[in-house]
């Protein structure tokens, strides 16, 4: 934990990630299809890279979303008389920004803590924020937010937030787990905002993961990079094609990388030795679309009911604020 003033960076990764990252990329590539696992993409590269996403034409999600929190902000605000932000997942984040400017000016912007893996890009958020919310204690927590909320602490007037479609990375069967626990973080009447990339047109999600520029592409193979770095793994990230594609039976997109020839690779940090043919391919990251009803559908026993609904005119992408309901916990 490093301190400075009101600033301060509290590192639970390692004891809560289960930190043996080699045996987790094991079970993944071992698993049907072969995977690995998503968070793997936000080194500082990736970081950098997914932020250039959020700036491409096609990914209309990082804008719409914006455009909906800056009109119902205040409005989310009010509702849970929040005093507390807590951002899972936070990036770089602007969003986080039009949420803290709500509370304030409701007047009660007290604390805000970010939650995220890549620690860098946490400290650098941490900083900003304290620098330009000098009313509020700004704190930074490094973690895996799939294993738990070690080092947030105990809510009461608390908005927590996951924006960026982020939701959609889990697995839909590991969802009502994962709000069960964000709900263990807050009291009755706090709340989770969450930002939901809406099923449609297929043509309008396969554009979103298959720029023109290539960005996304880049994104995937860096995962590859990663590999090498952490694993001392010998991936040639250019022998791999970037795929995307949206399956309409379990609503998600799916990214994976398929090896372009037969290849071998060596990942020591996991033990494994790859042999590929080509056309072999290797999932990435899953990305799940929602309605509301299919959003709904995961609350019954989570500890959180539907409070309200926004989405954009187009209804592209929705924010749905979760109500911590005692009630609603079986
Ligand atoms: N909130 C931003 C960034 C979304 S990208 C936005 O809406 O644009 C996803 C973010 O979640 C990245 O900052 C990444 O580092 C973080 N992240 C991904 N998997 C994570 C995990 N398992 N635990 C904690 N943070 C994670
Ligand atoms: N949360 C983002 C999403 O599902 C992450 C993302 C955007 C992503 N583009 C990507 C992940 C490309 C992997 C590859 O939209």
């Amino acid at each position: 934990m490093t301190c400075q003033g009101k600033v301060s960076i509290n590192d639970t990764s390692g004891a809560e990630a289960g930190a043996d990252m080699g045996a987790e990329v094991r079970a993944a590539l071992a698993g049907d299809p072969p995977s690995l696992p998503c968070k793997y993409f936000y080194d500082d590269r990736g970081s950098r890279l997914f932020q250039e996403i959020t700036r491409l034409p096609e990914y209309y999600q990082t804008r719409t979303e914006e455009s909906v929190l800056e009109r119902v902000a205040d409005e989310v605000v009010a509702a849970v008389g929040a005093r507390e932000l807590v951002e899972l997942g936070s990036g770089s984040g602007r969003k986080i920004r039009l949420l803290l400017d709500a509370m304030a000016r409701a007047g009660h912007l007290e604390r805000c803590v970010l939650f995220d893996i890549n620690e860098r890009d946490l400290e650098q958020s941490v900083r900003a924020l304290g620098r330009d919310y000098p009313q509020a204690r700004v704190r930074g927590v490094v973690g895996d937010f799939t294993q738990g909320f070690a080092g947030v602490g105990p809510g009461g007037g608390r908005i927590a937030a996951l924006f960026g479609g982020t939701i959609g990375n889990l697995h839909p069967r590991d969802v009502p787990a994962f709000l069960a626990r964000v709900a263990d973080l807050l009291e009755e009447g706090d709340g989770f905002l969450v930002g939901i990339d809406l099923v449609k047109d297929k043509r309008v999600l396969e554009a979103a993961y298959n720029d023109a520029a290539g960005v996304t592409a880049r994104f995937n193979r860096n995962i590859l990079q990663v590999m090498n770095d952490r694993l001392g793994a010998d991936f040639d990230p250019s022998a791999f094609d970037h795929v995307a594609f949206y399956d309409e039976q379990n609503a998600w997109i799916e990214m994976r990388l398929r090896a372009r020839r037969a290849q071998g690779v060596r990942i020591p940090g996991a033990g494994v030795d790859l042999r590929l043919a080509p056309g072999d391919e290797i999932r990435t990251e899953i990305s799940c679309k929602y309605s509301r009803a299919s959003l709904e559908a995961k609350l019954p026993g989570t500890g959180l009911r539907l409070g309200q609904w926004h989405a954009d005119q187009a209804n592209r992408f929705a924010l749905a604020l979760l109500v911590r309901d005692p009630e609603a916990r079986r």
